[in-house]
């Protein structure tokens, strides 16, 4: 297994899936949003439904209801970014979860990059929506965020035997590690360049868009079956 820092920085991840509006690909359909304390309650419904071989994979742990609801509290929106798919219910039905962290405080990287800050991501997607993108989505717009914000290291940590999400990793190019049981995969990222950041762009508004619709329609909907007394 390769060290961060003895691995070439040159097959550099170019993040270059196609800005939305683009032509149809598998994954097209899927809006990822930035999060904030707004979607806070959504959020702590998607982690709640997780069962617990989910928030195995997830947190490294079975955490019971009361910590993930205070993992939920405690997520702070100024610090880390989160990032998220409604489905038409306005269901939170992926989260993404990127940490930022000094350096120096994650010494397997401390080689690996001259930059300041690493970043940490780690993602769910509900169940009934698995298979369908929205990880590889969710995960694509972490790294381009990153590489707009001048992070050039991004790490995930997860259990070897999370073929799905070692699946992902691949996919991303990432290096992967596994050692115990467990799996750490990191990638270099390209900097930034005007179409990254274009691209970034362009998808957020999409997303806000996105969902600003599915609020609308559903809130219609709603008025229009309390005028038809249907529940
Ligand atoms: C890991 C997780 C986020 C993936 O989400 P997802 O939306 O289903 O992922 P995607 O649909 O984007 O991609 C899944 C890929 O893995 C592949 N895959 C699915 N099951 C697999 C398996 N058992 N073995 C290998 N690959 C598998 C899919 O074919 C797909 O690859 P493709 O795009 O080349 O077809 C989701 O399964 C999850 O929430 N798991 C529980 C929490 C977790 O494991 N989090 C990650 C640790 S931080």
């Amino acid at each position: 297994m390769n060290s961060p820092a003895t691995v070439s920085p040159e097959p550099l991840l170019s993040m270059g899936s196609p800005p939305s509006g683009e032509p149809a690909g598998p994954h097209t359909a899927v809006r990822v949003k930035e999060l904030s304390e707004r979607d806070r309650r959504r959020m702590l419904m998607h982690f709640l439904a997780l069962v617990d071989s989910d928030r195995l994979l997830r947190f490294g742990t079975v955490l019971p209801d009361e910590l993930v609801t205070r993992y939920v509290q405690k997520l702070d929106f100024a610090r880390d970014t989160l990032f998220g798919v409604y489905n038409s219910k306005l269901e939170l039905i992926g989260v993404g979860h990127l940490a930022f962290a000094p350096r120096d405080a994650m010494p397997l990287f401390a080689e690996a990059t001259t930059k300041e800050l690493v970043a940490e991501f780690g993602l769910s997607v509900s169940a009934s929506a698995r298979s369908m993108g929205i990880g590889t989505k969710l995960f694509e717009r972490a790294a381009i965020h990153c590489r707009n914000g001048d992070v050039d290291t991004l790490y995930m940590h997860c259990l070897a035997s999370n073929h799905t999400m070692i699946r992902i990793a691949r996919k991303a190019g990432m290096q992967i590690h596994r050692s115990h049981g467990e799996a750490d995969a990191y990638l270099k990222l390209v900097p930034a360049n005007p179409s990254s950041v274009m691209q970034e762009a362009v998808e957020e508004q999409v997303a806000q868009f996105d969902y600003t619709l599915k609020a609308n329609t559903r809130a219609a909907v709603k008025w229009l079956n309390s005028l038809r007394g249907v529940k």
